[in-house]
């Protein structure tokens, strides 16, 4: 049926309005795609920003129209048609349309932008009343509501999520526990000294830790949650409950239209899966990068963050209108926990080398892999982030002894031409 359709009608589907595929969109319309553009997102309202859901939204410092990433305005302006509200289920690939719960979408060119979805906690009482994760603008809605109310706070996961929630509850004088499975914070993205430092922060405001914990059962009384029970059978008592503990990629529509998908749909370096009509941005989506090197055996990864989201939207509308480039951008990332600000350059594994410079609560951790430099830690320190960011792209030699001196000229280093 839809192999009728004419292909300038049918034109680039986007499926997933978050940060990447609002990206894709708006950028191809920089980039002169003239054809038609149809972004579809399961969500009611703007394509919008997630990172202040977590941060300025939930402390109540930005309104939801302050999270618009365009207004309504832009996307009629660029020709953009907007499907909200839309769940698709499939995808046709024979026939090249999309299948919704409001009928199929043609496409010539389908953008998987489908991001990922929060890892539940398997135990019982996950679905008490008071049980919360954030995501999305109705989840940061019930939050702010269960803030306003509550007095004892439970974090399961001492990740950014959680991390980032618990800073903003102890601020509103909320009294937070966050329970944690590894040995420390942000175990998965940061060295131990950057873990301990935050550890430490958080605990001057007030928030408590329980880690190498284990949590066996959310407790409950009449449909409510009213704490935790943990796996050396201690409880922890609490009338809100932030379950924080990663995310999965949502892959299962590419994988069932026999797309191939582990942790992630796989992608080349020009973000193309195995099918040339389809591509994949995003949270979604495993590519090859000489950033992993040394990280994964395959040598490609899933990112979860926005410049990920923003780059691979760009690049990827840059090769659909004729300009194709591997994807090749430097990972960076920031969280804000209360007064601190970290910032990621590069991606780091557990057993980097790690060099620390600087002191005190403005240093940064520089982490080396293979005699390279692999990534770089900052905390109230901008300067070396940005430092960080060209040295890596660059691939420019460095020691560890040249990054814990202080008296060593990092940035003309990275300044200098080779
Ligand atoms: P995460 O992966 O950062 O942290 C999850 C934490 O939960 C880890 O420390 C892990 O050890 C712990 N954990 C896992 N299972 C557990 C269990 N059963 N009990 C206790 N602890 C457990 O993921 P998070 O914080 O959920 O964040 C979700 C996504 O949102 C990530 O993609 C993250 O990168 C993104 N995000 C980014 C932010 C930023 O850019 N600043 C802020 C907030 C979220």
């Amino acid at each position: 049926m839809s192999a009728d359709v004419p292909a300038t009608e049918a034109g680039i589907v986007i499926l997933g309005a978050g940060q990447a595929g609002f990206q894709a969109a708006a950028s191809l319309r920089e980039a002169g795609h003239a054809g038609p553009l149809t972004l579809v997102g399961d969500e009611p309202w703007l394509p919008y920003q997630r990172p202040p859901l977590s941060k300025a939204y939930l402390a109540g410092k930005t309104d939801a129209e302050g999270l618009a990433l365009r207004p309504a305005a832009f996307l009629a302006e660029h020709r953009i048609a907007y499907r909200p509200s839309l769940r698709a289920e499939a995808i046709d690939r024979a026939g090249r349309r999309l299948l919704t719960d409001d009928g199929p979408v043609p496409y010539d060119h389908l953008i998987l932008a489908t991001g990922s979805r929060n890892r539940p906690l398997p135990v019982p009482g996950a679905d008490l009343d008071g049980v919360r994760q954030l995501r999305g603008l109705a989840d940061a809605d019930a939050l702010k509501v269960d803030l306003a109310r509550v007095g004892r706070v439970a974090v399961v996961g001492a990740g950014f999520i959680g991390l980032e929630f618990a800073a903003v509850a102890a601020a509103r004088g909320l009294h937070v526990t966050v329970v944690e499975a590894a040995a420390r914070p942000m175990a998965r993205a940061v060295s131990a000294e950057m873990g301990a430092f935050f550890r430490a922060a958080h605990r001057e405001a007030g928030v408590a830790f329980a880690f190498d914990a284990g949590v066996s059962e959310i407790l409950g009384e009449a449909g409510r949650a009213v704490g935790l029970r943990l796996a050396d059978g201690s409880a922890v008592p609490a009338d809100l409950v932030l379950v924080g503990i990663g995310v999965l990629p949502n892959q299962e529509i590419a994988s069932a239209a026999g797309l191939a998908a582990a942790d992630g749909i796989r992608v080349d370096a020009l973000l193309a899966t195995q099918d040339p009509s389809i591509s994949a941005i995003g949270d979604c989506a495993r590519f090859p990068t000489r950033f992993a090197r040394g990280l994964a055996a395959d040598g490609t990864v899933r990112i979860e963050s926005v410049q990920n989201a923003i780059d691979q939207g760009r690049a990827l509308a840059a090769r659909l209108t004729g300009r194709p480039a591997a994807y090749d951008a430097v990972p960076w990332f920031w969280s804000d926990q209360g007064p601190n600000k970290l910032q990621i350059a590069g991606l780091a594994a557990p057993g980097d080398e790690a060099v620390r410079r600087g002191d005190g609560n403005a240093f940064s951790v520089f982490r080396f892999r293979e005699d390279r430099l692999a990534a770089v830690e900052s905390v109230n320190r901008a300067g070396d982030h940005m430092i960080a960011r060209r040295l890596i792209a660059a691939g420019t030699p460095l020691t560890p002894k040249q990054a814990a001196d202080a008296a060593f000229d990092l940035k003309g280093l990275a300044l200098a031409r080779p």
